[in-house]
């Protein structure tokens, strides 16, 4: 099985948590983006739903599968919440933010009663931290961020574009500083210590968030909770 395929497998066993009239928070990625396309069929064949998305991409795919888009203002609680993940540790501690969402998506799970994660099995780990932690900061602040996190030796770098020209910008126009940190024997530490930087908007560890893993691979899909 690749590991496309596996993505596919868990995006599919998620639908199985979606019903009639539910709110759901859409994800960001590449799993999450077969999530979306999978409830875009469902909705085709009468499936009545609404979603926020975690971002601009996320948002734009849903509306062009006809997925009805809402807004905090209207549905401030979410029924469900899917998303992918870049790690997943004990305690379904997570990174995220591999492709820059991890603002949004955060400020969306914190609105759901469940929160599910759709992940391929490699991105099962004993301990964070072999996938650089997404940190986005306000750009003004970047410089004094950066000297702090290497302070703290978590070993940040600015995330460029593809072009390699200028930073990489998030849906909210801030930069994104990866920490190549190494293994996190304290992700509530880290947390904490990131958090406490003046300039950082939000980091990409979500602790005592996830309520339930799909994790797909050769032996169909396992089912993590807490
Ligand atoms: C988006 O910012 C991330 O948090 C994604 O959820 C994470 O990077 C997983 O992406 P893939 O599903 O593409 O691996």
């Amino acid at each position: 099985m690749t590991q496309d395929q596996a993505k596919l497998l868990a995006a599919r066993r998620a639908m199985e948590f979606v019903s009639d009239g539910m709110k759901i928070g859409l994800g960001t990625g590449t799993t999450s983006t077969l999530f979306i396309h999978e409830l875009g069929k469902a909705v085709r064949d009468g499936l009545s739903i609404e979603a926020i998305a975690t971002s601009d991409e996320s948002a734009k795919l849903a509306s062009e599968l006809g997925i009805k888009l809402t807004s905090f203002q209207d549905t401030p609680v979410l029924d469900v919440n899917v998303d992918g993940a870049d790690e997943i540790g004990p305690g379904l501690a997570l990174t995220k933010g591999g492709h820059g969402a991890l603002l949004h998506e955060k400020i969306v799970a914190s609105a759901a009663k469940k929160f599910i994660v759709v992940a391929d099995d490699t991105k099962v780990v004993a301990k964070l931290g072999k996938f650089p932690l997404p940190v986005e900061v306000i750009q003004l602040a970047s410089p004094l961020v950066i000297r702090r996190l290497k302070d703290l030796r978590l070993n940040p770098l600015l995330r460029m574009s593809a072009n390699g020209g200028k930073p990489w910008l998030t849906d909210e126009g801030n930069f994104i500083l990866d920490c190549h940190c190494g293994q996190i024997d304290n992700p509530e530490e880290t947390a904490a210590e990131i958090r406490s930087i003046v300039g950082v908007v939000e980091h990409g560890l979500f602790l005592g968030m996830a309520t339930l893993a799909l994790i797909a691979g050769e032996k169909g899909v396992q089912e993590l909770d807490r």
